[in-house]
């Protein structure tokens, strides 16, 4: 690990008057909008003046794109800076113009650190977004440039920029292959908010979250899709993720929530006879642990013969689940795979499933059942005392019978 010597001058600080909050001139602080209102809300109402936000991503997931996009919008109302270092200003103006209304932005292409502070504080956009902080560079600081020593120092006077001339800026980290962005999550605890940018490349969706936000919700997720003309963002991705083929077998629809968004989306499995002493529990989108827990209660407490057949399970859009809600879901597409038998048309289920083959209820169930119905989903699963759910399980496997094809007339 690297280490930074703070630069201070110890002995003669001067002491300084305090304050009580009440006289603290708090401007109830207008929030900027971005003009891209999905990211408006993962930002939990747009973007706060003065703020510093971290958006990683890894790379070519769009995350220049999502920014020009906004600067350009931002630009209609106040001064916005792009700082690149990555890209030259040919290249930016080339995406501008396919992505259009970004005449007014400024462009500075720089990596050197100090001119990038001075050059914030001399002209003081409203909002700037630096492309990105890996490129950023000190001379001040021994180390090559990406280093953690020299990400941490460029974080660390950025955003004392950011806080005392009012510029809201966007930071843009690459992530690394272990997905935390530049290296051991050195600016995470730093900034005001993290955004994570994910999706695959070569899948038109892409999926914004917040991982940090002090000013709104964390886990709010916003969906885009990439399109010739920049990122679009989706309104109402249930509708497009929240559907299955009737009869279609291996394929469940479950109610997750996302912050405070209820999201319905489809989860599909396979499920195939294997050799292998130790069968493969492959998930994508799905917490590995929670999928092999899935696996065993099946096993155990609804005795299906997964011990000797390999189990994958697919979310859909690239949408990562990590909240014990959807387990049902989950637990029903394996289900229907390992039977060969469809999930009852237009059902989607939400609960988590406990070890000993019990369901818990699901938190804001009522938020669920809400979306469920937005969407026309005529019957929830759902554990048992979930106000609303036409089908009430207290356990995995009475819910697999409820869930499961048999008896949909
Ligand atoms: N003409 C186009 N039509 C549709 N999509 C495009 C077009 N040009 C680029 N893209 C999409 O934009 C993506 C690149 O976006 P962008 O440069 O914003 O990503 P990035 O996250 O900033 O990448 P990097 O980490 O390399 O800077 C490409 O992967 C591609 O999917
Ligand atoms: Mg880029």
């Amino acid at each position: 690990m690297e280490e930074i010597v703070p630069d201070r001058r110890s002995g003669a600080a001067p002491a300084r008057p305090l304050l009580r909050l009440v006289e603290v001139e708090a401007e109830e602080s207008d929030r900027i909008p971005t003009g891209l209102a999905e990211l408006d809300r993962v930002l939990g109402g747009g973007l706060v003046p003065a703020s510093l936000v971290l958006v990683g991503g890894e790379p070519g997931v769009g995350k220049s794109t999502l920014l020009l996009s906004a600067l350009g919008a931002i630009s209609q109302t106040r001064r916005a800076l792009l700082v690149t270092g990555e890209e030259s200003s040919v290249q930016v103006k080339l995406r501008a113009s396919r992505l259009g209304g970004c005449d007014a932005v400024e462009i500075m292409a720089e990596t050197e650190l100090e001119t990038v502070c001075a050059t914030l504080e001399r002209e003081r956009p409203g909002v700037c977004v630096i492309d990105s902080v890996q490129t950023l560079y000190s001379a001040e600081v021994g180390s090559a440039p990406g280093s953690v020593t020299q990400v941490r120092e460029a974080a660390s006077r950025i955003l004392r920029v950011a806080k005392e001339s009012g510029v809201a800026t966007f930071l843009v980290g690459h992530v690394t292959k272990d997905g935390t962005v530049a290296g051991p999550r050195v600016l995470e605890h730093l900034v005001d908010c993290v955004l994570q940018f994910e999706g695959d490349r070569y899948h038109a969706h892409r999926i914004l979250r917040a991982t940090k936000n002090r000013f709104g919700s964390t886990n709010e997720l916003a969906v885009f899709e990439m399109t010739g003309a920049g990122l679009v963002g989706v309104p109402d991705p249930s509708a497009l993720f929240g559907k299955t083929e009737p009869g279609e077998i291996g394929a469940a629809v479950t109610c997750t929530l996302e912050g405070t968004r209820p999201l319905l989306i489809e989860i599909q499995s396979l499920v195939a006879p294997t050799d292998l002493a130790m069968p493969r529990r492959v998930g994508t989108g799905v917490d590995p642990k929670r999928l092999a827990m899935i696996v065993a209660v099946l096993t155990r407490h609804a005795g299906l013969p997964l011990g000797t057949a390999d189990v994958f399970v697919n979310v859909a859009g690239g949408v990562r689940i990590d909240e014990p809600g959807a387990d049902l879901g989950v637990a029903l597409a394996i289900a229907s795979a390992a039977r060969g038998m469809p999930v009852r048309d237009e059902l989607a289920a939400f609960g988590e499933i406990g070890l000993t083959g019990r369901l818990r209820p699901a938190t804001q169930a009522a938020r669920r059942v809400e979306e469920c119905r937005k969407l026309g989903v005529t019957a929830v699963l759902a554990p048992t005392g979930t106000v609303g759910a036409r089908l009430e399980a207290d356990s995995i496997r009475q819910a697999l019978s409820l869930g499961l094809g048999e008896s949909s007339a």
